[in-house]
């Protein structure tokens, strides 16, 4: 084995412990990050808030559960192990009628909320 020159230890990441330690809504954690983009875990049930993002796009990865991305002119369902790719500048809002389980990938200067700022708005959102 060669010497690792990254100082950043190499180790697995288990999505299923990941969100079992997550008992909250719409607080985005962060698992990894890599080449400036952040790996989020979410969980959610409801309606989120209609926004977009100016500069980033944002991938959606359905662990557990389902949810539904709504857009002003239709909508898309997914299911575990579906992805979607949100464009920067497309508004959407995600929806889910039951609790689901989301990985999110999307560059660390993005804000959950993109252009709108409420109570769902999280900063800086914690490691996990
Ligand atoms: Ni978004």
């Amino acid at each position: 084995m060669s010497e690792q020159s990254s100082a950043v230890p190499i180790a697995k990441i288990s999505l299923a412990e990941k969100f079992a330690a997550i008992d909250d809504q719409w607080n985005p954690r962060v698992v990894g990050e890599l080449n400036g983009q952040h790996v989020k875990l979410v969980k959610f049930i409801g309606a989120f808030v209609w926004h977009h993002h100016e500069k980033e796009d944002e991938l959606f990865m359905v662990h557990r559960g389902s949810f539904r991305m709504e857009f002003r002119d239709r909508a898309v369902e997914l299911a575990p192990g579906d992805i979607l790719i949100v464009p920067r500048g497309v508004e959407h809002r995600p929806v889910a009628e039951k609790e689901v389980e989301v990985l999110m990938f999307e560059p660390a200067t993005t804000l959950n909320t993109g252009n709108v700022v409420n109570e769902r708005t999280v900063w800086k959102p914690k490691n996990l």
